[in-house]
């Protein structure tokens, strides 16, 4: 029996997902990539955390144990923050690691670079992640890039934002109420701010423009804004207009670059986003031949998240060496 082997960077919600899709969905991952894949390792911050479910003796908290693993072929990255996971990644591209990443703060400021140390290097990063959880927004898009010219993309790329909008229009809940609901339900973070003013969308809509257009926007202008000067009674007011208030992301080309804008639009029935409700993601895209794509799914969680980090690895089939299972734990197991 050969394997691929891997390794885990984070083992928290999405690091997690990954490891129990790695072992889950097995079977398909062998039939695709020819051979088993095998975690030899996941690397944490705290390793006297008690983590059920996952050996002891794959758990690091050196990153040196992942780079002498012998034949490791896919990094998975699930860290939160730029460092220190962008030197792990950029030393895991440098030993000839394939990498698959969710961490969009991460990628939004250095995914360009990120992606041209891998080419050199002869490798891939996957990303789908970063981006509308498990809708596959990347994937689409690069297929469309093929031949179709991407003209505009609009996006509600915070579930956070949209579930408290929805609940606002839906159950008539105050801003406050509707966040303090989001934080008991586990969907919105202790601190929100990265979430209601914007930021996270931000990061999606960076990784998207410049996926789509090969360049970022310049928001210095328009600035970003969240969702949390809308009131309830915009919200009603809206309602009884037929129309839905939407934290969008919109980018599009025009001859003096990529405009774009980070804020509340209120949307009509007619708009593809417009029924879109609660913690979902969705992503209309604008293209020359196709008109417009709108992809909409479960924009974060544990599986979501964890699927798209599965397919970017599933579409190294071909890419990747099998080996015997020298297991590389010895190394570190302790
Ligand atoms: N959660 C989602 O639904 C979702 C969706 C899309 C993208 N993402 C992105 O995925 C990444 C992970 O998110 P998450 O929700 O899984 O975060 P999380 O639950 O907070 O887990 C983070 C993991 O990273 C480990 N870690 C943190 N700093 C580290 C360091 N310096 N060295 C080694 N390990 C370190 C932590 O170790 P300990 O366990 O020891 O603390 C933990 O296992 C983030 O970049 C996030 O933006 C998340």
């Amino acid at each position: 029996m050969t394997v691929i082997k891997a390794a885990l960077l984070g083992f928290g919600t999405v690091g997690q997902g990954v490891y129990e899709a790695i072992q889950t969905h097995s079977e398909q991952l062998k039939k695709l990539l020819g051979a088993s894949v095998s975690v030899e390792a996941v690397l944490v911050k705290d390793i006297t955390k008690e983590r059920p479910g996952v050996p002891r003796e794959l758990l690091t908290d050196n990153f040196n144990d992942i780079l002498s693993i012998p034949d490791l072929q896919i990094v998975f990255e699930a860290i939160v923050g730029v460092e220190p996971a962008l030197g792990y990644l950029k030393q895991s591209i440098a030993k000839g690691c394939h990498i698959v990443t969710a961490n969009k703060v991460l990628f939004a400021q250095h995914g360009n670079s990120l992606q041209q140390e891998a080419s050199r290097k002869g490798v891939t990063v996957g990303f789908e992640a970063t981006t509308a959880g498990g809708a596959p927004v990347i994937r689409t898009i690069k297929e469309l890039l093929r031949v179709n010219k991407i003209s505009r993309i609009e996006g509600i790329l915070n579930g956070t934002s949209n579930y408290i909008l929805t609940l606002m229009r839906e159950e008539n809940y105050t801003f406050e109420a509707a966040l303090k609901l989001s934080q008991e339900k586990g969907y919105a973070e202790a601190d929100p701010e990265n979430d209601v003013e914007g930021y996270d969308a931000l990061n999606k809509l960076l990784i998207l423009s410049e996926l789509a257009f090969g360049e970022k926007p310049d928001l210095s202008v328009s600035g970003v804004e969240g969702i949390t000067r809308i009131t309830l009674e915009d919200i009603q007011k809206a309602k009884k207009a037929g129309q839905r208030y939407r934290h969008l992301v919109s980018a599009e080309m025009t001859e003096h670059g990529v405009a774009a804008s980070i804020k509340p639009v209120l949307l009509s029935e007619d708009h593809p986003l417009y029924s879109v409700d609660g913690v979902l993601n969705a992503v209309a895209i604008t293209a020359s031949l196709a008109g417009t794509v709108t992809i909409k799914g479960a924009g974060a969680g544990k599986l979501p998240t964890a699927s798209a980090m599965i397919e970017d690895a599933a579409a190294l089939s071909g890419k990747l060496q099998t080996v015997q299972p020298l297991s590389a734990r010895s190394l570190f197991a302790g």
